[in-house]
C-alpha cells in the first residue's frame, strides 16, 4: 500500500492556546496509519514560521490553517504563491478575503435575496492627498444633502466602516445632529450607513468551519468574555435550518473555510448584517463554553482535507448561486437551493462519512482532553497575555468552569457537529 506523510501548517500569530488545544488533541488521536483512498496516512502538524521565500521554494503543507492572511502581506503572499504553484489547501481563500469587503458581501447576499437591511455608502469626508484628487473630486464629486439620505434610510441606523474590523467606528445614529457629528468624526473611512434591526429578539453569531455550524446567542453589549452566551438549543430547529442555510450559502459563495455570520431576528426574520470575518474569534477567553467545540471542529475539516487531498477552489465560480437566484421561487426555496450548492462544495456528506469512520475516537479524547491540566494551563497562559495582574487567577478559574460545564452537557455525549 503506498504511503504518504500529511502536513498540516498552523500560520499563527498572537493565538496562544487554541493551537495548544489543537496540537495536544491532534497528536492524541494517534492517526498514523489511516487507510484513505488505497493509501496509509501518516500525519505531521507544525507552525508555519515567516520568512523569506523563492518562487520555487517548495511548500510541504498540505493544508495550512491560516490566521494572519487578513494583515500580514509576506504570509498572503506566501500562501497565494503556495496555492498557486504547490496545490495548498488553506483556509480561507487568500483573493476572497483581499477583495471581498463587508459592503461587497452585503451586496452579493442582497442579489441572492437574503434581507439584508438597507445599506448605503458614503464617499470619505476626508482625503489623504494625492495629485488626481482635487481634479477627480471637481468634476466628478456630486454635492449631496446627507440628510436626505439619513430620512431615506430612517433612524435609527448604523455608521460603521465599510471593511468592518473588530467593531472600530462603528457608531449608532438616532437623529440628522448625530448623522453630521459621525460623519465630521469618520476622516478618510469610508463608511456605511445600514438600517438597524431594532428592536430584536435574537443576535446569533453562527460560527461556521467546512460543513459545521454552530449558532451562538451573543450579547455584543456585554464585557468581552461574556459577550458569546453559554445557551444551548435557545433555537427551533427552523430557525436553526435558517441559519445555517445562511452561514453556508456566505461561506461556500466566497470561499470562505472559517467565518462567522452574524444575524439579528426581527417578526420572524433572520437579518444577516455582518458576516466578513475573516479571523473569527478562537481565544478561549472570548469563547470559552463554545472553545472545545471549535477546537473539534477544526481539527475534524482540517484533518479532512489534508487526508483526502481536498482539492482549493482557486475561483469562487458564482454562477450556480446567480442561477438559482433567477428562479422564479420563494425565498427561503432559494435559500435552501443555495445550501444545497454549499453542502456540495464543502462535501458535507464525505466529511461526514470521514468523521464517523476515521475521527470516532476524537469526543472521548476530547472530553478528557479538556479537564486535563494542559488546558488549564493554555487558559492560564492566554488570560495571562490579555488580562491584568489581578484578575489572571480569577478569569483563568473562570473559563476553564465554563469548559467544565461544556463537559458536563455537551462533551459527555458527543457535542453537536452542527451538520
Ligand atoms: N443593522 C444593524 N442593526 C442592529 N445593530 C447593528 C446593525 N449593524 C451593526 N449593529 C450593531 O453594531 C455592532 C457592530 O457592527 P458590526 O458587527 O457590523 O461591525 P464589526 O466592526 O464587524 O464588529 P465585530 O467585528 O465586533 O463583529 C453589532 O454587533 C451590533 O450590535
Ligand atoms: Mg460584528
Amino acid at each position: 500500500m503506498a504511503k504518504r506523510t500529511v502536513n498540516i501548517g498552523l500560520s499563527l500569530g498572537a493565538d496562544i492556546c487554541w493551537p495548544i488545544a489543537y496540537e495536544s488533541l491532534f497528536e492524541g488521536l494517534k492517526l498514523d496509519g489511516m487507510e484513505v483512498d488505497g493509501s496509509s496516512l501518516d500525519f505531521a502538524c507544525e507552525r508555519v514560521t515567516i520568512e523569506p521565500f523563492s518562487l520555487h521554494q517548495p511548500v510541504k503543507y498540505d493544508v495550512v490553517i491560516d490566521r494572519l492572511t487578513h494583515w500580514y502581506s509576506t504570509s498572503r503572499e506566501w500562501i497565494k504563491k503556495a496555492i498557486l504553484v504547490d496545490d495548498l489547501y488553506v483556509y480561507n481563500n487568500p483573493w476572497s478575503l483581499q477583495s471581498n469587503e463587508k459592503h461587497t458581501s452585503y451586496a452579493a447576499m442582497t442579489r441572492l435575496g437574503l434581507p439584508v437591511p438597507e445599506t448605503w455608502m458614503l464617499p470619505p469626508k476626508a482625503y489623504d492627498p494625492s495629485d488626481d484628487l482635487e481634479p477627480t473630486l471637481r468634476k466628478y464629486a456630486r454635492m449631496f444633502d446627507l440628510n436626505e439620505i439619513g430620512d431615506k434610510i430612517g433612524y435609527p441606523f448604523f455608521m460603521k466602516p465599510y471593511h468592518g474590523g473588530g467593531w472600530k467606528g462603528v457608531t449608532r445614529i438616532n437623529d440628522a445632529a448625530d448623522l453630521h457629528r459621525a460623519y465630521d468624526a469618520s476622516g478618510t473611512e469610508v463608511m456605511n450607513l445600514q438600517a438597524a434591526i431594532l428592536p430584536h429578539d435574537w443576535f446569533v453569531r453562527c460560527v461556521g468551519l467546512g460543513p459545521q455550524i454552530r449558532p451562538v446567542n451573543y450579547d455584543p453589549g456585554a464585557p468581552l468574555h461574556d459577550r458569546y452566551r453559554m445557551d444551548i438549543n435557545f433555537l427551533d430547529a427552523d430557525d436553526v435550518s435558517v441559519l445555517r442555510d445562511m452561514t453556508m450559502t456566505i461561506n461556500a459563495f466566497f470561499g470562505w473555510d472559517f467565518n462567522s455570520c452574524e444575524s439579528l431576528r426581527r417578526d420572524g426574520i433572520w437579518h444577516p448584517i455582518d458576516f466578513a470575518n475573516a479571523c473569527p474569534d478562537s481565544q478561549v477567553t472570548a469563547l470559552h463554553y463554545h472553545f472545545p467545540w471549535l477546537i473539534k471542529a477544526n481539527l475534524r475539516w482540517s484533518i479532512f482535507c489534508a487526508a483526502t487531498d481536498r482539492p482549493m477552489r482557486r475561483n469562487m465560480d458564482w454562477g450556480p448561486f446567480y442561477e438559482v437566484a433567477d428562479r422564479d421561487i420563494s425565498p427561503r426555496e432559494k435559500l435552501r437551493e443555495y445550501a444545497k450548492i454549499a453542502d456540495e462544495r464543502f462535501e458535507t456528506e464525505k466529511f461526514r462519512e470521514f468523521c464517523l469512520t476515521k475521527l470516532g475516537h476524537l469526543d472521548e479524547l476530547a472530553y478528557d482532553f479538556f479537564g486535563s491540566p494542559t488546558l488549564r494551563d493554555a487558559i492560564h497562559q492566554k488570560v495571562e497575555a490579555l488580562f491584568p495582574a489581578h484578575e489572571i487567577e480569577e478569569f483563568t478559574e473562570l473559563f476553564w468552569n465554563r469548559i467544565q460545564t461544556w463537559r458536563e452537557q455537551e462533551g459527555q455525549h458527543g457535542d453537536k457537529d452542527g451538520f
